[in-house]
């Protein structure tokens, strides 16, 4: 095969992120390179977000541009891939004519061979079966590597949970959880390759281990991942509150590694929404989680999703989720109008919010928010964190960026030579989003 230029766009979640950073290493091991634009690329590979309407709106606009390169050099390899592709199969061909390959969010180890197939057969490709398959998986992730200090292990795909808004267990699957052993070896091979910090991802991470049945659960792969040899932080995302166990809440004070920052998705401050939505655990239940984490861990981070215009969502019912706001008081939170997906439960209900309504609603929850998280941030202002190094600054020359344990970005003056390395830092002034501090001692 010949030696291809390939460019990756992407769009969405981390999830997104490391299956991209994966299926580049795929090819480059096949002898093909990575270029940072679509102009000068052989192959334009979109992998592709369907979680809201404007994110799938966005990757139809994006082919559009794309098809100008094609009508320039017809021998161009354009795939779509990821959940808008598993969502639409076929159907991409038919809105977007000019598309060679479709492939889906469980074929990605299959894309070299797909692309030759384009190449040596110049016609269209469509390959979006949705098989569980441990050993694509294996294989796939096999290529997983660092970004500097930093890696994704994905621990498991799919989701089971059927949200009523969600279109994720149509696009993503049925739920998988990868062998614990060839997840710990993965995170050998990362250590060994100078990464420091692993966040393990998956829809539902405390679900880890019941589909297949398996010996380990997600306290116990966080235990063993935190044992492996040179991993001095361990993160993960994403957590449902319906699941979240006492043992896992335990592992935050007990597994040294385990950093104190949780992302645990609310949706909703109202019960009768948080039924509508499917998500099976009450306002209460949720609060009584925030307690005990805070209570185990004091210095835990926590953040969330929430979701304004849930069809039928009333202005108390809003108004209780700015409540919860209130009494969680979140470090960073991810906020979204409620957006229509075809095929979920959700699509049925008859009792829309007005556009104008979720504006307003979504404009005075980030106002809030926006206040939260600066409170939130104020108050490290002055104290030490050990902060891991990343790299230089966007702020400056001379500056070096990192995050504490809670995840939260500092910026200060240091040398790039720290880069994988933690350094304690005094917070001196807080931002929303950022942090700036100084160097109270060495780099460990
Ligand atoms: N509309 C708006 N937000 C959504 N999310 C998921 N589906 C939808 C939808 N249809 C949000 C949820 C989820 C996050 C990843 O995206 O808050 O936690
Ligand atoms: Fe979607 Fe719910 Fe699954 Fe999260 S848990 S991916 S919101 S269905």
């Amino acid at each position: 095969m010949d030696n291809l230029r390939f460019y990756i766009q992407t769009f969405g979640c981390q999830m997104n992120d490391h299956d991209s950073a994966v299926l580049a290493r795929l090819l480059e091991e096949q002898g093909h390179l990575e270029v940072e634009t679509a102009e000068g690329a052989d192959v334009i590979l979109l992998n592709t977000c369907a979680i809201r309407e404007r994110a799938e709106q966005k990757v139809y606009s994006q082919l559009g541009r794309y098809r100008f390169l094609k009508e320039k050099r017809p021998e161009i390899v354009l795939g779509v891939g990821g959940c808008v592709a598993q969502g639409e199969g076929r159907k991409v061909l038919r809105r977007a004519p000019y598309v060679d390959l479709v492939f889906g969010t469980r074929t990605l180890h299959r894309v070299p061979e797909l692309v030759e197939a384009v190449r040596s057969g110049r016609r269209q490709v469509v390959a979006t079966a949705l098989d569980d398959d441990p050993v694509a998986l294996a294989t796939l992730y096999a290529h997983a590597a660092g970004r500097g200090p930093r890696a994704y292990v994905t621990v498991m795909q799919g989701c089971d949970n059927y949200c009523a808004y969600c279109v994720v267990p149509y696009v993503r699957g049925r739920e998988l959880s990868r062998p614990a052993d060839e997840l710990v070896e993965e995170v050998r091979r990362l250590a060994a390759e100078g990464v420091v910090e692993v966040t393990l991802l998956g829809q539902n991470v405390n679900s880890y281990g019941q589909k297949p049945p398996g010996e380990v659960d997600f306290p116990s792969l966080l235990r063993h991942v935190a044992a492996v040899d040179g991993i001095r932080r361990v993160r993960f995302t994403t957590s449902h509150p319906k699941d979240l166990s006492d043992d896992l809440i335990r592992a935050f004070a007990e597994v040294p590694g385990v950093m104190p920052h949780i992302h645990l998705p609310v949706q909703s401050g109202a019960d009768r929404v948080l039924t509508a939505m499917n998500r099976r655990y009450t306002v209460a239940h949720y609060l009584g989680l925030v307690e005990r984490l805070r209570r185990l861990r004091p210095d835990i981070a926590l953040t969330s999703d929430l979701i304004v215009g849930f069809p039928g969502e009333t202005d108390a019912e809003f108004e209780a989720t700015l409540a919860l706001m209130e009494q969680v008081v979140f470090d960073g939170l991810f906020s979204f109008k409620y957006s229509l997906r075809p095929g979920t439960r959700a699509a049925e209900l008859t009792d829309p919010v007005p556009e104008a309504v979720k504006e307003e609603r979504l404009a005075r929850l980030q106002r809030l928010q926006g206040e939260h998280s600066l409170r939130r941030n104020r108050a490290m202002e002055g104290q030490v964190f050990s902060v891991l190094v990343e790299g230089g600054s966007k702020v400056g020359d001379g500056q070096v960026m990192g995050r504490t344990p809670q995840n939260k970005i500092v910026n200060f003056a240091g040398e790039v030579a720290w880069r994988a390395r933690e350094v304690p830092v005094r917070v001196t002034a807080a931002a929303v989003n950022s942090s700036r501090g100084e160097a109270v001692g060495p780099a460990g």
